[in-house]
């Protein structure tokens, strides 16, 4: 299994771990780090709407408190009529990790449709 392989099946296990009754549209993150381990993360909604965090959000926080620092790839896992790209706020969480060749890719059910950097998705950044 390659590292994209690997970081689908993840995002689709946290996929279907999501807490969404809200939306219900599941989210999955998974990524790898610069130290070549992998992490993941769903999104978690409340009843208390703005508290809710994404999958983003989740594989992030996983990744920072393992010791990870940068972002080699992350994969983002939907199941919307139109392909997943992440929200605002998670372009910017993102960016915090990322680097110049960070690869983002945005999935569907079937596997990813498209791989993009952190200047597609967020250019002229703060950072
Ligand atoms: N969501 C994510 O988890 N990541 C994104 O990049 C976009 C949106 C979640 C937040 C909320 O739980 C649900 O998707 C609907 O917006």
């Amino acid at each position: 299994m390659n590292n994209t392989q690997k970081l689908f099946e993840l995002a689709k296990t946290s996929f279907k771990n999501a807490h969404c009754p809200y939306s219900h549209f599941a989210v999955g993150a998974a990524i790898l780090s610069d130290n070549g381990k992998f992490y993941s993360g769903c999104n978690v909604e409340n009843v208390s709407y703005p508290e809710g965090t994404c999958a983003e959000s989740g594989a992030i926080a996983a990744m920072i408190n393992d010791g990870g620092k940068k972002i080699a790839e992350i994969l983002i896992l939907g199941n919307g009529n139109e392909l997943i790209t992440p929200c605002g706020g998670c372009r910017q969480r993102i960016c915090e990790f990322a680097t110049p060749t960070t690869l983002i890719h945005l999935a569907d059910m079937n596997g990813v449709v498209e791989t993009l950097t952190i200047n597609d998705l967020l250019p002229h950044s703060f950072k």
